[in-house]
């Protein structure tokens, strides 16, 4: 069981299948690299991981995904050479615990062996102040009687993959105290360099090996004498420098001089100066304090603020907790991650975008594959922007053959949302230098994207998007799907007014912008679609359909719907789906249109929307409850938005994401939701808590 309190959560150990919970809730991190809050001696099967930013692989025919490093602290305790684990039966108490302040893991484990009381408490952190580095302080002590014991640290190459192995070429070296190995990644030979180093207290009885990967004490222990021991770690990889055995060798030197007390009291410095800028105080409601400075934290520890030789990051759909979703980056980040950043840290917003056009050769590449011009941006996009997705993305928990799902080839609202978060970073920051850095070459090219794939309809006299899936993936291939019609239109608006903008800024540079992507035809039939393009509009009851024909399918509870589950695994969409008949959708949709074009609709329609689709809503993404809060605080109603603020807020703290869609694993944390945390309470609980003050 978990319990949150200021700055610290703390689960209590009585959970022992809690590792896989436990991994995402106590992860700490960096940017850099993230490691997740498994015990020091978590074999593979707890999945421990350090996931390491931006380094992808791929293993034979297997999904492509982040690499998982190997593990410089990992440390185990032997009596007579079986191990002390969680699973021990004379373990008695256990309990571990997060500083999110500042990013450290804590645990405290005792276990009985006859008279001897034994605990083991460590505490560690991967360091905000030297990205490469991962500190950890980790102490023996028993009471009443003595013990002799061994105590072994090594360079753990045992680790979980999802669709791995991912690394090969192991060498281990021994320099001076120094253990390090290189290895490099399968696909692209990236090396990967780890090097660790331990120091421990004691001198009196103890006998010291080292060899190959491992250090590893013999001790005596007796009530008065604890043990304790530091391992400094870090990681480089060949994507940071050239020699990156070098470099972690020289990072090791530079920690061990510094010493805890100073590599603790520097990474805590960066912490304190991460919450100057981006804390947020909460009067009043101690609950919503302690939960929305949790998901700020997850939000911190993922947020990429090195800076790289080999391109800019952005981040991915889980974060950097584990291996699920490929490691890849979806629309979260433009529309659910991107808006807190911009209130706090808009270089990295700046950040984001870069990625975005630093990955457009592969959205070009995407479109020509299916008979396109323009950029169709990665559903899920790696570091090449080339789609990660496979047509095959869910596996069917019944006949154990992989399902024909349509998130690559149809979900193209994704080129719509960067566009709108460059619209959004623009108007927020008034940097339009961003568009002379390939911003405006980016939402061209999405322009021309959406040209290139509406249909005109004769019938009715305008130009339509078809064959979409919108953001309730349940419903594949449908037509005029609102949101996505909202933001294509968007984008030819944008373009427009992005030319208009550069011509009044810089005109030589956007004419010859214009004429280097011949771009001048397409101009004119953007100018001619955008008064004939449809977006669906509101009926008579205020209620927009969420596509054509949506209002013609089965009109069912959830409920019902659950009811006809067969299996707990089971994916609710694609061709077979519970859902697919009926007017249950996976997560908000026509509401994601409404909260993000507010000020194009008037209250009642808002107000007629959340009613009649909240309960159709199985809110199966963790993108969901934000945006029906969002929105209910748009109509002033911010009662009725505070449950699906601690919907949203709760997903990581109480670890209720989902865990498989079909068979496929996709658990980890959930940045969008912490992201459309912040959202829900700054703009939306708070800006609705003024308007009431305004009002009056
Ligand atoms: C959601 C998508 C989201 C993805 C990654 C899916 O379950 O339907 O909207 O982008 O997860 O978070």
């Amino acid at each position: 069981m978990y319990t949150l309190h200021d700055w610290t959560i703390i689960d209590d150990g009585r959970d022992g299948q809690a590792a896989l919970e436990n991994g995402n809730r106590l992860l700490i991190g960096n940017g850099y690299l993230a490691k997740r809050g498994t015990v020091e001696e978590a074999d593979a099967s707890c999945m421990p991981s350090i996931i390491l930013s931006g380094v992808y692989d791929k293993c034979g025919d297997l999904w492509r995904e982040p690499v998982n490093a190997p593990d410089p602290l990992f440390t185990v305790l032997r009596l007579d050479g079986v191990p002390f684990t969680l699973a021990s039966e004379n373990l008695a108490v256990h309990e571990q615990s997060l500083n999110f302040r500042y990013g450290v893991y804590s645990r405290k484990t005792t276990w009985n062996i006859e008279n001897v009381r034994l605990t083991v408490v460590s505490e560690r952190f991967v360091s905000m102040d030297d990205i490469h580095l991962l500190c950890m302080k980790y102490t023996v002590s028993a009471a009443l009687d003595c013990l002799s014991l061994e105590v072994e640290t090594r360079i753990n190459t045992d680790v979980h993959d999802l669709n791995g192995p991912h690394m090969g070429s192991f060498q281990f070296k021994i320099k001076g105290q120094t253990r390090t190995l290189i290895c490099e990644t399968l696909e692209k030979k990236i090396p990967i360099a780890v090097a660790a180093e331990d120091e421990i207290n004691r001198n009196g009885s103890l006998y010291r090996s080292i060899k190959g990967n491992r250090s590893s004490y013999l001790v005596n222990l007796d009530g008065s004498n604890p043990v304790e021991m530091f391992v400094y770690g870090a990681i480089w990889t060949g994507l940071d420098v050239d020699d990156p055995l070098a470099e972690a060798e020289k990072s090791i030197l530079r920690a061990k001089e510094a010493g805890w007390d100073r590599l603790y009291a520097a990474h805590t410095a960066k912490w304190d100066a991460i919450w100057r800028v981006g804390d947020i105080v909460i009067e009043g409601d101690d609950y919503a304090q302690k939960a929305l400075r949790y998901n700020l934290y997850h939000l911190h520890i993922i947020a990429p603020r090195h800076k790289r030789r080999c391109g800019n990051l952005s981040i991915p759909a889980r974060g950097l907790s584990g291996q699920t979703y490929k490691g890849a980056v979806f629309w979260d980040v433009e529309m659910f991650i991107a808006p807190y950043f911009l209130a706090t840290e808009p270089k990295l917003v700046a950040q984001f975008i870069r990625y975005r056009i630093e990955t457009l050769p592969g959205a070009r590449r995407k479109a020509i594959e299916y008979g396109f011009r323009g950029a169709f941006f990665a559903w899920e996009s790696q570091e090449t922007g080339d789609d990660a997705c496979t047509d095959f993305n869910v596996i069917d928990v019944f006949t154990g053959r992989p399902v024909r799902t349509y998130f690559r080839d149809k979900q193209i609202h994704i080129s719509a949302d960067i566009v709108f978060a460059i619209k959004r970073y623009i108007d927020a920051t008034g940097d339009f230098a961003i568009l002379k850095e390939g911003g405006l070459e980016l939402i061209l090219e999405v322009a021309r994207f959406y040209l290139s794939s509406i249909y005109y309809s004769p019938e009715h006299t305008r130009y339509e998007a078809l064959d979409v899936v919108g953001p309730d993936e349940y419903h594949e291939r449908v037509n005029n799907n609102v949101f996505t019609n909202r933001m294509i239109h968007m984008v030819f608006e944008t373009a427009e007014a992005a030319i208009e903008l550069l011509k009044e800024k810089d005109r030589a540079f956007s004419e010859e912008l214009l004429l280097k992507l011949d771009f001048s035809k397409d101009l004119s039939f953007m100018r001619e679609v955008i008064p004939r393009f449809y977006v669906p509009q509101p009926n008579g009851q205020g209620v927009i359909e969420q596509f054509d024909g949506y209002f013609r399918l089965e009109d069912c509870s959830i409920n019902a719907v659950r009811s006809r589950v067969r299996d707990p695994k089971e994916y609710w969409g694609g061709g077979n789906g519970v859902a697919s008949t009926t007017r249950i959708i996976k997560q908000a949709d026509v509401v994601t249109m409404l909260a993000l074009f507010g000020d194009d609709y008037p209250v009642f329609v808002k107000k007629a929307n959340l009613a009649f689709y909240e309960p159709r809503t199985e809110h199966g993404s963790s993108l969901s409850a934000c945006m029906y809060a969002l929105l209910a605080c748009e109509t002033g109603d911010s009662d009725w938005a505070y449950p699906f603020f601690v919907k949203g807020a709760e997903i990581d703290i109480a670890g209720k994401g989902k865990l498989f869609a079909g068979l496929v694993s996709i658990g980890g944390t959930h940045p969008a939701a912490n992201g459309g945390t912040w959202m829900t309470a700054i703009q939306g609980l708070e800006t609705d808590l003024q308007n009431i003050y305004k009002f009056n």
